[in-house]
Order: C-alpha cells, then sequence, then structure tokens
C-alpha cells in the first residue's frame, strides 16, 4: 500500500534509508567512510535531512508498506521523497528557515568533508531544472530495505510520481545511483541529460561515477499539429 508518511516515521524512514544505501558509492564510500566504526550513526545523515524536508510544502513523502501478519500491524517497507519543482512557487513562497536539529547527537560516521557535499553541489545542477524543465515532479530520494527490495515497492512508489506529473502534464527527473539506470529506464526515465558530478567545477567532480539526470517527458500529451 502507498499512502503519505506521517512525521513520527521519520526515524524509521531515517534507518531503513541508512541501510538501503549502505554499500553505495555515494552515501556509504564518499559521506559514511567512518560507517563500519560507527554503523548506528549513519541514520543521523538523513534525519535532519528529513525533518528540514518536511518544513517545505512542495516536498511529498510516501512510504509504502506491507502487512506483517499475525495483526501485528504494518511495516515500511521503502519510502520515496517527491517534489514538485515550480518557478512560480519557488518565487512566492520563501524558503523555510532552517529547523532545529540541535537535539541530534554528532554522526560519528560521516566524512567531515563530505557530509554537506550534495547540498554544495546543488548550484551546479541546478540548471537541469530551468526552461521547459522548471516545472516538474522530482524523484529526490527512493529507498527500498534491503529486505524488501525485489517486490514491487520501488516501481510502485516511482508510479506515483509519474501520475502525478501526467495529471500536471510537467516532466519528471531523476538522478540515479550507481547500479540504479536501468531501474529508471524501465519506469520511462529514458531522457539522458547531464551527471550530477559535473562540470569540474562541481565540488562532487571526481567522486563518483553515477549520478547521471534522467528525465521522463513520454507521459507528455502533444497537441497535434494543423496538417494532422
Ligand atoms: C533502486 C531501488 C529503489 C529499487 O527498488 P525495488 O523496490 O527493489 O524495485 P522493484 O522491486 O520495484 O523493481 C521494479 C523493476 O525494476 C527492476 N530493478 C530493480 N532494481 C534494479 C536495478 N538496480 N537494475 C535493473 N533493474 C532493477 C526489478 O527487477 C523490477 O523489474 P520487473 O518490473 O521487470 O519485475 C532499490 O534497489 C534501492 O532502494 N536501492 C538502494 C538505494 C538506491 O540506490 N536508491 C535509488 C537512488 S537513485
Amino acid at each position: 500500500m502507498i499512502r503519505p508518511a506521517t512525521i513520527d516515521e521519520q526515524i524509521q524512514m531515517s534507518k531503513l534509508a541508512a541501510q538501503a544505501f549502505t554499500d553505495d558509492e555515494l552515501f556509504a564510500d564518499v559521506i559514511h567512510p567512518h560507517r563500519q566504526q560507527y554503523p548506528n550513526d549513519t541514520y543521523l545523515y538523513w534525519l535532519p535531512r528529513l525533518r528540514q524536508g518536511w518544513a517545505d510544502p512542495s516536498n511529498h513523502y510516501l512510504v509504502s508498506t506491507i502487512e506483517r501478519g499475525n495483526g501485528q500491524g504494518e511495516e515500511i517497507a521503502a519510502w520515496a521523497q517527491f517534489t514538485r519543482k515550480s518557478a512560480k512557487a519557488k518565487k512566492e513562497t520563501p524558503a523555510a528557515p532552517p529547523v532545529d536539529v540541535s537535539d541530534l547527537p554528532p554522526n560519528r560516521a560521516a566524512s567531515k568533508e563530505y557530509e554537506d557535499i550534495l547540498e554544495r553541489s546543488y548550484d551546479s545542477i541546478a540548471h537541469e531544472w530551468a526552461g521547459p524543465r522548471a516545472e516538474c515532479w522530482d524523484i529526490i530520494w527512493l529507498a527500498t530495505s534491503p529486505a524488501h527490495q525485489g517486490q514491487g515497492h520501488g516501481k510502485a512508489l516511482v508510479e506515483w510520481v509519474i501520475e502525478k506529473a501526467t495529471e500536471d502534464q510537467v516532466p519528471s527527473s531523476v538522478i540515479s545511483a550507481k547500479g540504479k539506470d536501468r531501474f529508471y529506464n524501465k519506469m520511462g526515465y529514458t531522457i539522458a541529460t547531464s551527471k550530477a558530478w559535473e562540470p569540474e567545477s562541481n565540488p562532487m567532480y571526481g567522486l563518483v561515477e553515477g549520478g547521471q539526470f534522467w528525465w521522463r517527458e513520454s507521459h507528455l500529451t502533444t497537441k497535434p499539429t494543423k496538417s494532422q
């Protein structure tokens, strides 16, 4: 079942993401070089970002759940953050003030140098969501718990955002982690543009191999021309 996530699920979602990205070149190797020593700290990367993201109404958090059986309630198998990017809304809605995360302990697994690498690289890639692609639905995060991968949860969540993009008649984008291109290609994200670590001035340059930008536009209806 796909449903909106609730605020009390942030910790569970953070721990799930930490597990899902445990072998990832960016979130494991670059951002969490001390994860072997402090394996229980890596969720502290995700939690402050979830808290901050929750404060922005353009972000949508969805979970895919399964029934545990024996009346034990449901379990979150996967979650996603989707953002409705809109140049107009950005202009009219002030950015959410920084959320207080001072109650959280430090993330000892993280690299001091690279923990904020994604945020620092944003200016280098912001051009992707401009011009005809300023209005779009972007897949920011998508994570299926390792125990539930290959069971259709990721697909169901992506189908949610595709439906929204179709309703709004806007393109949909994703930056694919290394090894995940074919998953997104199958879901119709087939237009490759830049890499999330380009150009050379990008602080992420040389750190990762993945990070392909993919766009899905095949759901957009085209108006017939007069000659048709
Ligand atoms: C990528 C990820 C979200 C896929 O989620 P999932 O729930 O395991 O995927 P699904 O079961 O919904 O798979 C849907 C289809 O994609 C295929 N697929 C899944 N992962 C794939 C991969 N890495 N490469 C190629 N195909 C893949 C499945 O076989 C399935 O094919 P089918 O419809 O023909 O049966 C999941 O592997 C994950 O969380 N990985 C770690 C975190 C991550 O990298 N997230 C993405 C960041 S961009």
